[in-house]
């Protein structure tokens, strides 16, 4: 539900303004100075919100891994059936003929969701990956 909006002025200097207007134009015509600045203050308030273990919050895990690596998938495996109450979803692409990409919908409390990815992350042969967490609620 759209909530009321109050105004507030902002000094800052002249080449950072310049620089966020470059940031705001690329963002496209949907964004204007103020549903910019509207996403950064969301985007601080979450990440500080997220910090606290106990957060429920929603991550998405996504990993790159050689398919041919030792016992890899048995191990991706056996940790999403070991935590199937937190593994939403879980999207799984063929790069090429080696390569897998994995994109692992988790949710829960964030310390869990950060202890899952960690696992993950950690088994040898995944070669890159990262955890991006996020939450929602109705202030927003
Ligand atoms: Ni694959």
């Amino acid at each position: 539900m759209a909530q009321e909006l109050t105004r507030f002025s902002v000094a800052m200097p002249k080449d950072l303004l310049d620089r966020f207007d470059e940031l705001v134009e690329r963002r496209g015509t949907a964004k204007n100075r103020s549903e910019a600045v509207r996403d950064l203050v969301r985007e601080a308030l979450i990440e500080e919100e997220c910090a606290a273990p106990d957060t429920k919050v929603f991550g998405s895990l996504t990993i790159a891994y050689d398919h041919h690596a030792n016992d890899l998938q048995d191990k991706l495996h056996g940790i999403q059936h070991h935590y199937c109450d937190a593994v939403v979803s879980t999207m799984h692409v063929h790069l090429d003929a080696h390569f897998c990409l994995e994109v692992i919908v988790l949710k829960g409390e964030n310390a869990l969701v950060q202890e899952i990815a960690n696992m993950i992350l950690g088994c040898k042969g995944v070669k890159n990956g990262r955890l991006v967490v996020t939450r929602v609620d109705e202030h927003m």
